[in-house]
């Protein structure tokens, strides 16, 4: 899978030249399965059509700020904050210098303003403009803001000129996209001043339990759950992402370790456990996985025969220990916020209130995993994040997506 997959970018395509190098771009970010949404500013369109944009992207582009329709579909505030990133291309002498002086005159650079995302640009200008001393100061002030550069490159320029500005080619760029949103581990060495920015959690250690639990009957059979361990790779992936050292403590599944985390691969509760504990300390537990709440008493040590005439063997379940319940109890190495995830068929609220108390956790994390939900090894989740401060309700999303938010919302509270 492309580490660009279920990213997002939001796309500002200023008006230069080199705007007809932007549906190379979006067809090559979306044949990595990452999300593309365009504005386009009033000189943009002199370069680039909006239906175009609107047809390689399959989604609204937007151009004015002061559009009823699209403030109604998406205001310009959400729009800002929707994307994983913003990139900035081709970025324009003129909109460069609107983002070092803080103008917000249209849509494009009301969103420049507004946006809590990273941002990328990549420049493209004559020779001339490049070098001219506004443009290298205005340049200057962006990178010490935080702005991120790709290109220009060197060459022939479209009016016969030769030197640097021309924009980067949609495969750097999308090299530098990459570069961004990958997990930190991921970056070089050309990229590790991003991964301290833009990685809050730079420095905790995370411990994410994730996928079922098997619980041996005898060497070849087992008892489990149709936990797929979606959910919990993709909170461990999204905790990366952040910044934080990461260990997954991950039953068996069969969806890929993530990359730049740490994974101890086991069967048993107690052998989860185990791992969680050799694992402490840490800042962060998130137990994401369907541990099995019993054992058989005695697995056999051979096969259990089925003998004709013979009595059906009857299992002697005895209760597994309670990793949630361990990780949370107060003592030096409880980890500074516990999260726990109650997955319940019935009075979902109740119980999973109830779960918080009893375990001692900080956070719940409640999700319906009723068969009619589709939520249990499915690609989606509707949850209700349970804190001391009351209950949020999110809305059923991508498990990608509730990894990232659950990880932003960690993130905030460790700040
Ligand atoms: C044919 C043509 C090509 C242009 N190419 C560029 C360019 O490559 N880079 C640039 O900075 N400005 C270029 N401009 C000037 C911008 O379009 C102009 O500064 C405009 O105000 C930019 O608006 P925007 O940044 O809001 O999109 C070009 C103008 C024309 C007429």
């Amino acid at each position: 899978m492309s580490d660009l997959a279920g990213k997002r970018v939001l796309l500002i395509v200023p008006g230069g030249i080199a705007a007809f190098k932007i549906p190379e771009l979006i067809r090559l970010l979306r044949g990595r399965d990452c999300g593309v949404t365009c504005v386009l500013t009033q000189s943009g369109a002199q370069f680039v059509t909006k239906l175009t944009l609107q047809a390689l992207t399959e989604t609204t582009v937007y151009s004015d700020l002061f559009s009823l329709t699209d403030e109604n579909e998406m205001g310009h505030i959400q729009l800002s904050r929707s994307a994983d990133l913003v990139v900035v291309a081709p970025a324009t002498a003129n909109i460069l210098a609107k983002m070092a002086a803080g103008i917000g005159d249209d849509l494009a650079t009301t969103l420049l303003l507004a946006t809590d995302k990273p941002v990328l640009a990549a420049p493209a200008m004559n020779v001339r403009m490049w070098l001219h001393a506004a443009t290298q100061a205005n340049m200057a002030l962006l990178a010490a803001r935080g702005v991120e550069v790709v290109g220009p490159d060197d060459g022939a320029m479209a009016c016969n000129e030769y030197g640097p500005g021309r924009m980067s080619e949609p495969p750097a760029i999308v090299a530098a996209i990459e570069a961004l949103l990958a997990p930190p581990h991921a970056l070089d060495g050309a990229h590790a001043p991003l991964a301290g920015r833009h990685a809050p959690l730079a420095g905790k250690h995370a411990i994410v339990t994730s996928g079922p639990t098997h619980e041996p009957i005898d060497p070849v059979r087992y008892i489990a759950n149709r936990s797929s361990g979606r959910q919990g790779h993709a909170i461990a992936a999204s905790l990366a992402a952040l910044g934080a050292r990461v260990t997954l403590v991950s039953g068996p599944v069969s969806v890929p370790d993530p990359p730049g985390v740490t994974v101890l691969h086991i069967e048993s509760a107690r052998q989860m456990l185990a791992a969680c504990q050799d694992a402490l300390p840490a800042e962060i537990a998130v137990c994401a996985a369907a541990v099995a709440d019993w054992r058989v008493a005695i697995a056999a040590s051979g096969k259990i025969k089925k003998t004709p005439g013979a009595a059906s063997p009857t299992l002697e379940l005895v209760p597994n220990p309670d990793i949630l319940a361990t990780l949370s109890a107060p003592g030096p190495r409880r980890p500074h916020l516990v999260v726990g995830f109650a997955a319940e068929t019935d009075d979902l609220m109740a119980n999973a209130q109830a779960k918080r108390t009893r375990k001692g956790c900080n956070w719940i994390v409640a999700n319906d995993v009723s068969p009619e939900t589709g939520i249990m090894g499915g690609a989606e989740n509707a949850v209700h994040l349970i804190t001391a401060d009351g209950v949020e309700d999110w809305p059923r999303l991508a498990k990608d997506e509730v990894a990232r938010r659950l990880a932003t919302r960690i993130a905030e509270a460790l700040a």
